[in-house]
This record gives structure tokens, sequence and C-alpha cells, in this order.
């Protein structure tokens, strides 16, 4: 396998062969990143063409990687008028309808923004305390260390890292201002926790994941993103997910599972009044995970889960 340095795809093959019933031709790399899904995508199918997605410039200013891919520098929760565009141009009177054959979100974060210092993502190195995907966004992680009140720090910390003692850690947070850079938030919690926890792995992990994912409104674009690309997916296309931890794989499972299912109605209703119909299928059941090759190969990809549904109808 040909190592990407920017990012190293997660099963790629897996998501060629879960488009090969579909014989795409036209497609959302809804997250480009590296361009490695982009890349396998374009290998597999010759005929097709790949509208990419991405809202770090940094993404943007590697090329397409390929003439038959156009990338967008944007988040995925505007969909919606990236669509509309795209599908008003396949549509011979200009009037969009789904026209889309495939979308794929390989969410959070590339081994670039981890791997690069200065971007603020990575507990292991020192730099600005940044954590922004979309370097014009207004909030960085700066205001939330350096400036929120200690609450809302342990929200956070406690929503989006699951981490027990959220509470501590943000009253340690709050009393080592200013934190200057990354490695000293890192050592603050460090201190903040049990010796007993910070032998298990490093304390920091989710305070960051936390921060993170608050900083980029990941889950609000998650959600938003997908009910979008399940709107513009053509019947009979397909909708691919790849998430790294159970709050994205949550968001994900759930909105799969509403789609599939139809009727909403509480289940004593004797009869169905939310008109509701099921417009979604589960061509495979359970998320895919790596192989132990890949895992072996790319320790980053260990926590990927790999979901797919298909649209249905006429
Ligand atoms: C895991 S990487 C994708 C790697 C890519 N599949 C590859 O093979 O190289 C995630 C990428 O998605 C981008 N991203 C994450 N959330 C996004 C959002 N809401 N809108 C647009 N891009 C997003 C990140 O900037 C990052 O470059």
């Amino acid at each position: 396998m040909v190592q990407n340095q920017y990012h190293q795809p997660v099963m790629a093959n897996e998501v060629v062969d879960l488009m090969r019933p579909v014989s795409p031709r036209l497609m959302v790399d809804a997250t480009y990143g590296g361009g490695g899904h982009t890349r396998a995508l374009l290998k597999a199918f010759p005929e097709l063409e790949i509208v990419a997605i991405d809202q770090d410039p940094d993404a943007i200013a590697q090329g397409p990687a390929a003439a038959t891919v156009r990338l967008v520098q944007a988040n995925f929760a505007s969909i919606d008028q990236i669509a509309t565009e795209i599908c008003g141009e396949v549509a011979a009177d200009g009037s969009p309808t789904s026209c889309i054959d495939g979308f794929l979100f390989d969410i959070g974060v590339s081994s670039h923004q981890l791997d690069e210092p200065e971007r603020g993502f990575s507990y292991r190195r020192r730099g600005p305390i940044d954590m922004r995907m979309d370097r014009d966004a207004e909030l960085g992680a700066d205001t939330i260390v350096n400036e929120w009140p200690v609450d809302d720090i342990a929200d956070i910390l406690w929503r989006y890292g699951e981490e027990r003692l959220a509470r501590r850690i943000a009253r340690a947070i709050v009393a080592a201002r200013p934190i200057l850079d990354t490695a000293q938030l890192a050592e603050t919690v460090a201190d903040a926790v049990p010796a007993a926890v910070r032998r298990r792995k490093h304390p920091a992990k989710k305070v960051f994941q936390a921060i993170r994912i608050a900083v980029n409104n990941e889950l609000g674009s998650l959600e938003l993103g997908l009910e979008a690309a399940i709107r513009w997916t053509r019947p009979g296309g397909r909708v691919l997910v790849i998430s790294y931890h159970s709050l994205e794989d949550r968001i994900v499972k759930r909105r799969f599972a509403a789609g599939t299912s139809g009727c909403e109605c509480p289940p004593d209703f004797p009869v169905c009044n939310c008109g509701r119909v099921a417009d979604l299928r589960l061509p495979v059941r359970k998320p895919i995970r790596p192989s132990e090759a890949e895992i072996a190969a790319n320790p980053r990809a260990r926590s990927a889960l790999l979901r797919v549904v298909e649209k249905v109808g006429s």
C-alpha cells in the first residue's frame, strides 16, 4: 500500500465494495482530507465524477485528485446549497431533484491536522490552542480554555468527552489561566486527575476531543449534513459514514434506524397517523470494522465504524 503523508484512508476497499452495486457516476466526498477515498473511488469507477468538500483550506490547497474532481471549501452542513447547484446542473430544465449516487462522510480530523503542531489538535505536541478545522471560524479552542466559565467547560467535557472528572478538570483549567499552549493544557489536565487514571491512558485525550467537538460544532454539522445527504441521494443511491467515536456513531445509527423503520407513532397507537414511510434500507445491518491487518498498518483506524444506507423509492 502506498502511504499517504497527509492522511491514510480508512477502509477504502470496503467503501469501494459498498458502492459497487450502485455503479456510481456522481458522488460527493463530504470530507476530502488527503483525497485518499476519492482516489480509491476514481480508480474503481473510471467514469465517476466527484464533488469533494472540506472546510479546511489545507485540504483544499492540495488540489483535486483528478480532472473529474471538483473541490469545494465548505462545511458539509451546507450540503443543501451545494447539492441544489449540482443537481440543478444535472437536470435538463435546471430544476433540481435528488441526483447524487452516493455520499461519503469520513468524519473527524485528518492525520495532517493532528500531526501539525500549529493546528493545536494534539495533546502530544506543543502548539497554539486552536483546533479550528475552518481557520476562518470565529471560535477557537483558546477562547474556551481561557475565557469560558467553569460550568460551560465542565458541560462540554461531560457531553462531548464523556469525561467523568469533568468538573474537577474544568476547575483546574480555570485555576491555571492563562494557559498558553497545548502542552500546558495537557499538563494541567494530567495534574488534575488521580495517578491511577493517569496510568491507564493520557487523561487529556478525552478533554482535547471534547474541546475539538465544541469548537467545530462537529455533532451539529453531522446531523445537518447527514439529513441533507439523505435528501439529495437518488433512489438506489447510498450514504456511507465512517465514524470514530460513540457520540458520532449514535447520531448515524439513530438517523439510519429512523429512516428504515417508517412510522414513528408510539407503539400503543392502533393505527399509524404520522404518515412517515421508510425511505431507507440497510444493505448491511451491522457496522463494518477495519481488519486486523489494516489496524496493524494504520493504528488510527482502530476505532473506525463504517455504516451504509440505501435510499428506497422511485
Ligand atoms: C478523517 S479526514 C478525511 C480523510 C479522507 N477521507 C482521506 O481519505 O484522506 C476528515 C476531513 O474532514 C474534514 N471535515 C470534518 N468535518 C467537516 C465538516 N463539517 N465539513 C467539512 N469538512 C469537514 C476535516 O477538515 C478533515 O480534512
